[in-house]
């Protein structure tokens, strides 16, 4: 994945903008995602408010490393292998994609537009393609 300079800052504010208020990014995320695959909500077994924030860290960290993603490659390969283990198979990664997307538009309101969805499906399919890439160097598995 290769975003310039300008992309990654608009990635980088339009995440402090998506998180900035309640409900957030987060939040949204999760109502769309068990809107559009409800099966995936028997795999969280969590307080979802934990979760939630969990996976806003995750992110916040992902996107400030987003330039040279191979630095974050243990703890990507380690939340990988945590998912095969939650039940996650890859059909579930554009499921996620788009529901992310989705709270993206949706939090961003107005502010939203087709370069920042570019920077966003980008950087999205470059961390997911990193977690499946970092899980699989050393072990065979199925991974999301
Ligand atoms: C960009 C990709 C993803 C990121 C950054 C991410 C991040 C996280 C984080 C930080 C956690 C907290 C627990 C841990 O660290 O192991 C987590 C848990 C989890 N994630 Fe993901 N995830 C991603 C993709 C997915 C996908 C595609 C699914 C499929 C539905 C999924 C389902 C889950 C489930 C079921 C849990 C466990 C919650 C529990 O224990 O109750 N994640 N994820």
């Amino acid at each position: 994945m290769t975003l310039g300079a300008d992309e990654v800052d608009l990635l980088r504010r339009s995440f402090q903008a998506a998180t900035r208020d309640m409900p957030d990014l987060v939040d949204l995320f999760y109502r769309r995602l068990f809107q559009i695959a409800p099966e995936t909500r028997l795999l969280y077994r969590g307080d979802m408010a934990l979760q939630g924030e969990k996976l806003k860290s995750t992110l916040g960290m992902m996107i400030a490393q987003i330039q040279d993603l191979a630095m974050l490659h243990p703890m990507l390969a380690d939340l990988a292998r945590r998912h095969v283990g939650y039940g996650v198979v890859p059909r579930h990664c554009a499921l996620v994609g788009e529901a992310l997307l989705w709270a993206v538009r949706r939090t961003l309101g107005d502010g939203f537009d087709d370069r920042i969805e570019g920077v966003w499906r980008a950087a999205y399919q470059g961390i997911a393609e990193a977690m499946i890439a970092a899980a699989h160097d050393g072990q065979a598995s199925r991974v999301a």
